[in-house]
């Protein structure tokens, strides 16, 4: 082959590899497979080896390979990073939207450009000529760290701009946005951490942050980082005249934006969509902590400029934080229903997500020991959706040396028995151990279980102190007069709870199951053994084949339920709350509902449910959620920026419905 020829295989196989970069990583749907990609790539690797001197920086083969940096450069933005102003309630929005018409002496509708605000870390990257020369982390605004390096090790970020279908690459450009860490990933690397000894990153965010601030590029290379942006600083070309066409602009030049961008005819779509994505919030893959605002037409925006280094333009909509500081006064052991003892600490109550918390789980003693959490630290406390709160992290540089260590009593607080140690676990091996009764009766009556309202932790621990009950079944032998015995029930509130006792007793099968209490048995496993067994009696007669033969149950999950039915104590419990009267629908299967028997797999972002909605709605239909097509998919249903699984769809032939047709199968 001559140099020239290999300067045109060198240019065709870079533009392929960057094309098939841009399908796999942010259009998620690859057109090759990963193998024809690889070799694609160890072609040009070969090629470029053969003729050094061909080799150009926004070779796909150049995004790592430099040697570590003493320390960083500096970049002066053209344009400063300003930062937002923040609303924290519907009120502080409607004003921010209000403001911006005074101040344009306009009563017309605002229209906004609605975007998740990705909590991550700002960078910016420049452009010349459709390269990539330079990019800088945000720093004090006006001038960041040069990171130019680490952020050319992020495949989402492109390394040569593609050329769009109208107009021509800008001569000069400047993109902002967020770096950001996948929760998936973010998890996955600090297992790494933990398993290597290393010190563990308190949230994405910080993952991000250390991983660009890396004099090691290599370091950077091996951390999953990836990116969205959302504006620009100077653009050189392109005639825009609104920030939406800003947006479509990096899209069509091969960056990353977020899916989940609206444009909003007004401030009351802004703030219904700030609702809706809140609600995705739990099952996003990517933390948020608002939606920022940003007035659509650049000329509003340039008319009405910036105030105190925010632009009047914009505002960031937050939510509720989910990471709290606190202080630790004191840790307890509690005593779960299967024995487990559980530290946790005591804290001096702080609002996190909403909520104001005061408790938070420290799981085990390893953990106490691995974080070294200390009674009086000052710590990092984190709550999501309806998870308990945990302790993540001490704020070391908070200790004054006036700190406590702690370690956990080898003997039980509710019973005084000797703790066996079971790895990092540590059991109270007391069956009868007061604090396990009273926990597995309280399991037994909660909502996902046998739902007995009105019957709080507060009566049932009274009622077993005074020897009222003793176990779950007890409940269904009670008569008013036991009630009235207890302090504070007067003849009203102990008839509220015996018709609570008397509603509870009709029940269904996975509710049963559920409020037995066997070790990894959760409400979902519940129902899925309820479809597989039908009655009680079948599950307990299960064989571990049987058992395992069910998708979604483990090894682990089959011996807790064999090991529970195992237990003559158990059998026994079951038996006495039958002829304690309690009767189930035999079969809760959802068989003859309109999606008997068929299979979907969602994709891409759906307007009207969440995917666990979505999937719970199958369920509850008499159908199958699966996570991956294949032939035996019935359907796909294709939200917004649906990925590879829609290409995998039509390439076996698989149905492919719209959210809306998937609505209405969902109704037949
Ligand atoms: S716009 C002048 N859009 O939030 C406008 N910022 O103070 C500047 N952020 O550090 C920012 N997602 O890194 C904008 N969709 C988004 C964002 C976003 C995250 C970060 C940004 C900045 C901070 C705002």
């Amino acid at each position: 082959m001559t140099i020239s020829d290999s300067l045109k295989r060198i240019e065709f196989l870079r533009e392929e590899i960057t094309r098939h970069n841009y399908l796999y990583y942010i259009l998620d749907s690859p057109e090759i497979s990963d193998a024809e990609y690889d070799r694609y790539m160890r072609e040009l690797e070969d090629l470029e080896k053969r003729f050094p001197e061909l080799i150009t920086p926004d070779s796909p083969t150049q995004r790592v390979g430099a040697p570590p940096l003493e320390e960083f450069g500096t970049v002066r933005h053209t344009i400063p990073m300003i930062s937002l102003q923040n609303a924290f309630t519907e009120e502080e929005a409607r004003e921010f939207d209000a403001k911006v018409k005074r101040f344009l002496h306009t009563t017309h509708e605002i229209e906004y450009v609605a975007e998740p605000k990705i909590d991550g870390l700002a960078i910016e990257l420049v452009y010349e000529d459709g390269i990539f020369t330079v990019g800088s982390t945000r720093g004090d605004g006006e001038t960041g760290e040069n990171v130019t390096r680490n952020l050319r090790t992020i495949k989402t970020i492109p390394l040569k701009l593609f050329k769009p279908k109208s107009g021509a690459i800008p001569r000069k450009l400047e993109v902002r946005g967020e770096v950001y860490m996948k929760l998936g990933d973010f998890n996955r690397l600090n297992k790494k951490r933990e398993a290597a000894g290393g010190p563990l990153f308190a949230n994405p965010r910080n993952a991000s942050a250390g991983s660009i601030r890396q004099l090691d590029s290599t370091i950077t290379a091996d951390r999953p980082l990836d990116i969205f942006c959302y504006g620009i600083g100077v653009m050189e070309g392109p005639k825009v005249s609104t920030h939406w066409e800003i947006l479509e602009t990096l899209k069509s030049l091969g960056f990353k934006v977020n899916p989940l961008i609206k444009r909003c005819k007004n401030i009351e779509e802004a703030l219904t969509f700030h609702k809706e994505i809140e609600e995705k919030r739990e099952s996003l893959d990517y933390e948020i902590d608002g939606v920022v605002l940003k007035v659509n037409s650049l000329r509003l925006q340039e008319e009405l400029g910036e105030i105190s280094r925010s632009p009047r333009w914009a505002i960031a909509y937050k939510f509720p934080p989910r990471q709290e500081t606190t202080r630790v006064i004191n840790i307890e052991v509690g005593v779960g229903r299967t024995g487990a003892l559980t530290p946790v600490a005591i804290m001096e109550p702080v609002e996190v997500g909403g909520v104001t918390v005061s408790r938070a789980t420290l799981h085990n003693q390893d953990e106490i020991d691995r974080k070294d959490v200390r009674i009086g630290d000052s710590v990092v406390i984190q709550r999501a959706g309806d998870v308990i709160p945990e302790v993540v992290m001490v704020v070391t540089s908070k200790r004054t040396g006036h700190e406590k260590s702690y370690v956990m009593p080898d003997r039980c607080p509710s019973c005084g028995a000797h703790v066996v140690k079971e790895e990092v676990v540590w059991r109270c091996p007391n069956v009868s151990c007061p604090a396990q009764v009273k926990e597995s009766i309280r399991h037994f009556a909660s909502k996902g279980g046998m739902d007995i309202e009105g019957l709080g932790y507060k009566h049932i621990e009274q009622m077993v102190d005074k020897g009222a009950i003793k176990d779950s079944a007890d409940i269904y032998y009670l008569i008013k007069n036991d009630i009235l015995g207890l302090e504070r029930f007067a003849d009203k509130s102990a008839q509220n709870i015996i018709d609570s006792i008397e509603k509870s007793r009709n029940t269904t099968l996975p509710r049963l199951i559920y409020s037995l209490g066997i070790r990894d048995v959760g409400e979902h496993t519940a129902k899925l053994l309820t479809k597989e067994f039908g009655t009680i009696d079948a599950l307990g007669a299960a064989k571990y084949d049987d058992l395992i033969k069910i998708r979604e149950v483990g090894p682990e999950v089959a011996k807790s339920i064999l090991a529970f039915f195992a237990e003559e104590r158990n059998l026994k419990l079951i038996d006495k709350l039958i002829k304690g009267g309690i009767t189930y629908e035999a079969e809760k299967t959802n068989k003859g509902g309109p999606l008997e028997g068929k299979t979907f797999v969602f994709t891409g972002a759906l307007k009207g449910f969440t995917r666990d909605e979505a999937e719970s709605l199958v369920e509850s239909k008499g159908g199958r959620p699966t996570s991956s097509v294949s032939k035996k998919t019935d359907y796909v249903v294709a939200g917004e920026e649906a990925g590879s699984k829609l290409d995998k769809a039509r390439e076996l032939g698989v149905k492919v419905i719209t959210e809306e047709e998937f609505a209405s199968l969902t109704r037949s």
